[in-house]
């Protein structure tokens, strides 16, 4: 039977609500400390959650030795600086994407949690959604041929407020970063690290990357053409443009979804969700506790390589787009 573990959260904003609830869904995951900034935060998160404790700074949560594993929630610009403090004291972390700012950052955390000898997995809830576990089936067993072309988009209309997380560069602002990394992953997990990259991007009055259009292009002809933006809506969906047939990953394709097919010959069918509890985090959380009942500290799923090439590719579309981070860039990797 597996143990029962003691999540923390660091950071209660908003993300960390949802995680939160979906944590509920599992019998083997203890709700046990809020950690935030500030004492009352934490203790109004605590409250509306069902945490057992409320810290007002993330170290003293981190020097709670009852706690197991942390999800780290903060904005991507704090994810390096929390992750090592959670794993120099020898706590699982389960960090939301994006991982970091950068590659360099990156390959820091994954040699600090090998030198701690503790777990460490980037929050990416969609590599666990059946949905997305699914169409990566039907598009690998070849019953549709090769796969040629990847179209994927993430938009949303984003208010322009100049000092909040999603506009504002010293806290990793951007589509990119936030939203444009769904599609990315989407291209990464089918067709690999792409040969060359070409983008062209809009920005914000801060400075902040607002809109991107990424192309990618592949060793065997293979492409990838993918949106995000804070500027208008989107689909959101995934379209897997296949010789014989194509997948697509309904609307919002990253989240628990239906499937639609198409294949030469044939009529187009749905293949349904059978989703019905949560948002879709608690099958990553799920996760982490059977890494961590097999001892692990390097998820075989979302492994730190899936990581590494994901922000690789970050960092070539920044370059190529001219998005930079001034505070963080001094560690960028090209
Ligand atoms: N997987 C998903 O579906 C998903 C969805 C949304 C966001 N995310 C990711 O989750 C992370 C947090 O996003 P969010 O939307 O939850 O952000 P948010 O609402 O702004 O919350 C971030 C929290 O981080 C803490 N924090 C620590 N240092 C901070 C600083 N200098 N400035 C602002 N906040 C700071 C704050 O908590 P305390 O004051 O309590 O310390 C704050 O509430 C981002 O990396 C984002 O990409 C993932």
């Amino acid at each position: 039977m597996s143990k029962i573990y003691n999540w923390a959260i660091l950071g209660c904003g908003r993300i960390a609500g949802k995680f939160a609830s979906d944590l509920k869904l599992l019998p083997n995951a203890n709700l046990y400390a809020a950690a935030s900034r500030s004492i009352e935060n934490a203790q109004q998160f605590a409250n509306e959650w069902d945490f057992e404790k409320a810290y007002g700074s993330y170290l003293e949560m981190l020097n709670d030795p009852n706690v197991d594993a942390v999800y780290v929630a903060t904005p991507h610009s704090h994810h390096y600086e929390h992750t090592l403090l959670c794993l120099n004291h020898k706590k699982a972390v389960l960090c939301e994407k994006a991982f970091a700012m950068n590659l360099n950052e990156v390959n820091e955390m994954v040699t600090c949690a090998k030198q701690n000898s503790t777990f460490l997995m980037e929050a990416f809830w969609t590599m666990f959604q059946p949905s997305f576990t699914k169409a990566m089936e039907i598009v690998n067993s070849g019953e549709l041929g090769a796969l040629k072309i990847v179209r994927s988009d993430f938009a949303f209309n984003a208010p322009f407020i100049e000092d909040k997380r999603l506009y504002n560069t010293s806290l990793g602002g951007g589509s990119l970063l936030d939203i444009g990394i769904y599609p990315v992953f989407a291209a990464l997990t089918s067709l690999g690290v792409p040969k060359s990259i070409k983008t062209f991007a809009d920005f914000s009055p801060t400075g902040s990357e607002e809109s991107i259009n990424m192309m990618f292009k592949y060793d065997g002809g293979e492409m990838a053409n993918l949106t995000s933006s804070f500027a208008t809506h989107s689909p959101i969906q995934t379209e897997y443009l296949c010789e014989k047939g194509y997948v697509v990953l309904n609307p919002r394709w990253f989240t628990p979804t239906d499937i639609t097919i198409w294949k030469e010959g044939g009529e187009v069918s749905t293949i349904e969700s059978k989703h019905r509890e949560g948002f879709g985090y608690q099958y990553e959380a799920q996760h982490v506790m059977e890494c961590l009942d097999a001892g692990l500290i390097e998820s075989p799923k979302m492994t730190w390589e899936i990581s590494q090439n994901l922000m690789e590719i970050l960092d070539r579309i920044r370059i190529d787009a001219g998005i930079f981070f001034p505070e963080h860039d001094k560690n960028l990797f090209f």
